[in-house]
């Protein structure tokens, strides 16, 4: 049962002496259900952290409907209305963003409890439970932000956007300000609160290995548009447009010698958004573009049970190399390179039912 859903959303932002505007989002369509993990993929500029803030109430958007749990989001409904406050949170990029660096730790975590007007005998134990359940210490919590090191802030970030238990958090690149041990621990952390709690997560991020880790499902988009929406399991091991193989391809790999497998090159840069290409948006850099791209947008085709994709050669790209898994290859090298195998490469667990939707 979707707890969010969002139809045909727009969003342009007029440029201040001109005519033109950003096209930022241009008919975006997806849903969220309760406790699964969506990850927003997509080049910088695809429009991501925009689609996030639309969800989250902070821009209203030019065009299309947003739901979140049976209440249509607008004007007069927005997530600040007391009836749903605390329901949906954001995990910011930088974490010393979503703190004040003049609040304790403990006061950081507790204001959202605060917001919601809780008495405060009630709001201690929340406080302090929300601490262990990110793995930060009690002596941590009179302790100021610019005293602990990154990766303990952004446990900070979490903690306090859970702490109203939230049904939904947008998590805006969460972990891409992180070192690797830092960013391992922080998706560990967020995939067990999300068992706990049956939170639902916008995952956005350019970080495809937690992607491929922490979501069940994943939206590829492009210029403000979802090419391709799917399972994490499939996109990765089989995507049927030619961004997603080019983009899902770019994942690591440890040697430089193996190809990092895809059979497809984009060529040139990603055009404006201010100028959007007529018809396919890929057309200018795609190696598989035919008259008919350049002359009509294609449309929205289901390839399987909840795999939609934007691609008038989706299934010979699906062919092109059935068992590439950029992913699975990365681990696989990574395994031989050091010899015994590596028992956990990423300390990061892999959710219960990931890949099974
Ligand atoms: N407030 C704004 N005013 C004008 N343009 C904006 C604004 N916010 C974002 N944009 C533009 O919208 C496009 C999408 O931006 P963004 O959503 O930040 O992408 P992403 O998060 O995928 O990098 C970009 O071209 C960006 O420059
Ligand atoms: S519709 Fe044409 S140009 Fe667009 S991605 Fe598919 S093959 Fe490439
Ligand atoms: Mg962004």
């Amino acid at each position: 049962m979707s707890i969010l859903t969002v139809d045909e959303l727009v969003q342009h932002f007029p440029i201040g002496g001109s005519k033109s505007v950003v096209r930022a989002v241009n008919g975006v369509s997806f849903s969220l259900d309760k406790g699964e993990t969506l990850a927003l993929v997509g080049e910088s500029g695809s429009g991501k952290t925009t689609i996030g803030r639309c969800v989250l109430g902070l821009i209203e958007p030019t065009g299309g409907r947003i739901n979140f749990d049976g209440t249509t989001l607008g004007r007069h409904r927005t997530v600040r209305s007391p009836e749903l406050r605390g329901k949906l949170q954001l995990v910011f990029q930088e974490p010393a963003e979503s703190l004040n660096p003049r609040m304790r730790v403990f006061e950081q975590i507790d204001e959202p409890l605060r917001a919601l007007k809780m008495p405060r005998a009630d709001r201690e134990a929340k406080v302090r439970l929300a601490a262990r359940r990110v793995g930060l210490a009690e002596s941590l919590l009179e302790r100021f932000p610019t005293e602990i090191s990154m990766g303990l802030q952004q446990r900070v970030g979490v903690a306090r956007a859970m702490i109203s238990e939230p049904e939904i958090v947008v998590l805006d690149e969460p972990t891409s300000a992180l070192d690797p041990t830092a960013r391992a621990e922080i998706i560990d952390l967020l995939i067990r609160i999300q068992r706990e709690l049956g939170t639902a997560y916008l995952f956005i991020s350019h970080d495809l290995s937690a992607v491929r880790h922490i979501s069940h499902r994943i939206a590829v988009l492009y210029l403000g548009k979802i090419v391709e929406q799917g399972p994490s399991a499939k996109l990765f091991a089989q995507p049927s447009h030619p961004y997603s193989v080019a983009l899902l391809s770019s994942v690591l790999l440890p040697n430089p010698r193996i190809k990092s497998g895809g059979k497809i090159r984009l060529s040139g840069e990603i055009p404006s958004p201010i100028n959007l290409p007529p018809a396919c948006y890929l057309a200018g850099r795609c190696p598989m573009v035919i008259d008919r791209c350049r002359e009509t947008m294609p449309p929205v085709e289901m390839v399987a049970d909840n795999h939609s994709v934007r691609c008038y050669r989706h299934k010979e790209v699906s062919e092109l190399d059935k068992d590439f898994d950029s992913f699975a290859r990365f681990q696989s090298e990574a395994d031989r390179i050091l010899g015994a195998g590596i028992p956990e490469p990423i300390k990061i667990g892999i959710p219960e039912n990931a890949g099974d939707r």
